[in-house]
């Protein structure tokens, strides 16, 4: 089904909340279109240190002027960012010509965002597929406009699964299928590879460090969110997989921080030892210490 819901060439978004599936699915569409469409498989923008995780067969892409043509290829929202990073260019930019080049390529292209509120209405239009893993309590009430019916339609169609079963399946908008599909993991799937960007420090600046409410796809909230509504959203999914370092929990701390900003230090700091299990010394020092 998925060979008939994703043609060649075309593009396809996945989107969905924090760990829901999206970089599976997305290295398994891009091992099983390349595949069934005879395409070389590639990634853009996996880190160095992350490569001996992919084999052999796919391929390693850094430079965007120079996709190759009859390809898949993946950008994973990391990945994006992290070149955005380094040559100042909105994200937006880079997927709106990529998108409009595609065609004349022959590639298919697949991006999995978790930020996809922050899409251009272009780009979200533009894309012949929008595949969604189980979005976030939020991500309805703050979705773009254009995603908000596609929202509601996957939060009702993922209510008919069991809660641990939803990371395999996926719910498909497209011009080819509406509804919902399976997915496996790829074969060379590892917890690593999920976690691509652990430990890659990146390069550090003001304007782009992420807020909390970057973090749980929120542009303006009604109501303060409550300590569990954070939890529940952000922490609880990662709690038991991934231990947090002190770098990241520092990350934690500044986004805390910046979404309250009017309480005083001492509720974050009896918040975040809640949170993340560690004792005020600790959290304190952290709290002292900016992240790079
Ligand atoms: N189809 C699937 N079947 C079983 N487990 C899966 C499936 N897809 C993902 N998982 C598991 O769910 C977890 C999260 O997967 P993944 O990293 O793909 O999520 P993500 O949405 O990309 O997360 P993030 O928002 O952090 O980038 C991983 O432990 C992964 O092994
Ligand atoms: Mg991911």
């Amino acid at each position: 089904m998925w060979k008939e819901t994703i043609l060649y060439p075309s593009t396809a978004l996945i989107t969905g909340k924090r760990g829901s599936g999206k970089s599976a699915l997305g290295y398994w569409l891009l091992e099983y279109l390349s595949n069934e469409y005879n395409l070389v498989a590639s990634v853009f923008g996996l880190p160095d240190e992350k490569k001996h995780l992919l084999p052999d067969s796919i391929i390693h892409l850094d430079d965007l002027d120079n996709l190759p043509e009859e390809s898949v290829i993946l950008f994973d929202e990391a990945h994006l960012k992290f070149y955005s990073r380094r040559f100042k260019d909105d994200s937006n930019e880079i997927m709106d010509q990529l998108i409009t080049i595609s065609r004349q390529k022959s590639q298919i292209l697949i991006f999995a965002i978790h930020e996809s509120r922050k899409l251009d209405k272009n780009v979200v239009s533009s894309v012949d597929a929008v595949i969604l893993k189980e979005p976030g309590l939020f991500q309805r009430e703050f979705e773009r406009r254009e995603l908000r019916n596609i929202t509601d339609k996957a939060l009702n169609a993922f209510e008919d699964y069991e809660k641990k079963d939803r990371k395999r399946y996926a719910y498909v908008y497209s011009s080819e299928f509406i509804g919902m599909l399976k997915n496996t993991v790829p074969s060379f799937w590892s917890e690593e590879l999920s976690r691509a960007f652990a430990g890659i420090p990146l390069r550090k600046e003001k304007e782009t460090k992420p807020t909390w409410r970057d973090m749980i796809g929120v542009v303006e909230s009604p109501e303060p969110l409550t300590l569990d509504q954070i939890v529940v959203d952000r922490f609880e999914p990662k709690k038991t997989v991934i231990p947090l370092n002190n770098t990241q929990i520092e990350r934690e701390i500044d986004a805390i921080r910046s979404a309250y900003g009017n309480k005083s230090d001492d509720f974050i700091v009896k918040m975040v030892c809640e949170v993340f299990n560690r004792s005020e010394d600790d959290i304190l020092n952290m709290m002292n210490t900016e992240y790079t």
